[in-house]
């Protein structure tokens, strides 16, 4: 028997959906490579913006003539889209064919569900679980890098904002946990681990152990053994000094940091309930880039937030071109049922908001071209993480900073540190050859 997921949205879910995989294969199912061969095929969605959501529902939709073909195949929804107040009897109602419903902390009801759809009986549950999230085993599909969560859920509530709805309030994972799992994970090879959390600056807060982020990332680099630890998302309001300094004090940790600023208007950030001024996000541009002179800063970038006007979008743009950042993942404002800036007046009309994803993409993209230029001729340290299938023989990897680089070598490769002289760029891409490797 097959098993078939698709994962939408964010690391989050590709993570869940190695826990989902893992339940799967306790149940007897294998992978397959299409739904066409599966006999259960799960959809770990999101609705982080609208077009998400549509590209979701056409999917679902696409099941009815698969269903038809095969009966006993067993469909599954679940994630943050089917946590949304409403949509499990949305399902229930509009795509009678789906035979499982659950959300983002009941995945433990998996396996009963799964036994039950196989006597032909449906199972709808998105109740809210705490800490149920794990006790999984998990099917880990992202070798060299492992993924950790470090806590769950935000309580932040920016404006725009769906996940605080569908995630829930922030937990923790105990330390002594996260610190386990990151062990066995560098016993078992892999040679990155990426600690996950909506907000992983406020790791600890809701715990009564005094720990902090900071001191998480102290115990991990302490770890002896070659590995990179990388982490996401950080909250520009929470990120601190100590969280730098640790960065810098070991080499394990790399300079890489996925800082979302949305708006570069002072106006807009406070509507958004961002909690921080362009002001003092420059200030921790300055501060960061002091203790760690080769970091790589990327970033998220919204436009077409309620009421932003052609002087607010300017501000996004000038702080664009002056924090200079490797990347930058740009979206246009999606109104979420439920967020407090759905009802927000002057809502931006769509073609504002496509001329202006336009010109930011294309201001990036002057940036990221410029970076890269920089870059050829230099030799740095790449983890080799997967095939480029585009291009035969061709493997990719990441800088410490982030930067992804094309090279020539086999698959043998993976999961190994090499140094890459960069050869040429073309803006995003870089292409290089293997001048050593680690023995
Ligand atoms: N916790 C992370 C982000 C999670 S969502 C953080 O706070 O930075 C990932 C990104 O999706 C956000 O950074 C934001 O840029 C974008 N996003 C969130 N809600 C959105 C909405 N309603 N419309 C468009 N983009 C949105
Ligand atoms: Fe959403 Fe803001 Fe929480 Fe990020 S910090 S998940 S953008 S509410
Ligand atoms: Fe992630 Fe989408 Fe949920 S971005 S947290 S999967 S709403």
């Amino acid at each position: 028997m097959n098993y078939f997921i698709h994962t939408y949205g964010c690391q989050m879910n590709v993570h869940d959906s190695e826990k989902i995989a893992g339940i799967l294969e306790g149940l007897a199912y294998s992978a397959c490579d299409s739904v066409e061969k599966a006999d259960i095929v799960v959809f770990n969605t999101c609705c982080i913006r609208e077009t998400a959501e549509q590209k979701i529902y056409g999917h679902i939709g696409a099941l009815k003539k698969l269903k038809r073909n095969n009966p006993n195949l067993i469909a599954v929804v679940c994630g943050c889209m089917s946590q949304q107040e409403g949509v499990a009897d949305k399902i229930k109602s509009s795509y009678p064919y789906v035979d499982i419903v659950l959300g983002t902390t009941n995945l433990n009801l998996l396996e009963r569900a799964v036994v039950d759809a196989r006597k032909k009986k449906k199972y709808y549950n998105v109740d809210f679980l705490q800490y149920s999230e794990e006790d999984f085993n998990q099917t880990r599909t992202s070798f060299p890098n492992a993924w950790v969560n470090i806590n769950y859920g935000c309580n932040n509530f920016c404006t725009y904002c769906i996940v605080p709805y569908v995630r829930g309030r922030e937990r923790s994972r105990p330390m002594s946990d996260v610190l386990n799992e990151v062990k066995q994970l560098l016993r078992d090879g892999y040679k990155e681990v990426t600690l996950l959390g909506q907000n992983v600056n406020s790791y600890g807060h809701d715990l009564q152990e005094p720990v902090t982020f900071a001191m998480l990332l102290h115990e991990i680099g302490k770890l002896e053994g070659k590995f990179r630890l990388r982490f996401m998302t950080s909250h520009p309001k929470d990120l601190s000094q100590d969280v730098i300094d640790a960065i810098a004090a070991y080499p394990n940790i790399c300079d890489n940091i996925h800082l979302p600023v949305q708006s570069g208007s002072n106006e807009i950030l406070r509507k958004m309930n961002r909690r921080y001024t362009r002001e003092n996000y420059f200030e921790l541009i300055d501060k960061i880039r002091k203790s760690l002179p080769h970091v790589g800063i990327t970033t998220d970038i919204m436009v077409g937030f309620p009421g932003e006007t052609d002087d607010d979008f300017e501000d996004t743009l000038d702080l664009v071109r002056r924090v200079k950042y490797s990347s930058a993942f740009c979206f246009v404002y999606s109104r979420r049922k439920g967020t407090p800036a759905y009802s927000m007046d002057n809502q931006i009309p769509y073609a504002v908001k496509k001329e202006r994803i336009t010109r930011l993409l294309a201001c990036q993209n002057e940036v990221t071209k410029e970076i890269s230029k920089s870059m050829v001729g230099n030799t740095y340290e790449v983890l080799v993480e997967g095939a480029n299938f585009h291009y035969q023989n061709t493997m990719c990897g990441r800088t410490e900073s982030g930067r992804l680089v094309n090279f020539k070598c086999d698959e043998t490769y993976i999961g190994k540190f090499v140094s890459v002289l960069i050869e040429r760029a073309s803006s995003a891409t870089l292409w290089g050859r293997i001048v050593s490797e680690e023995k």
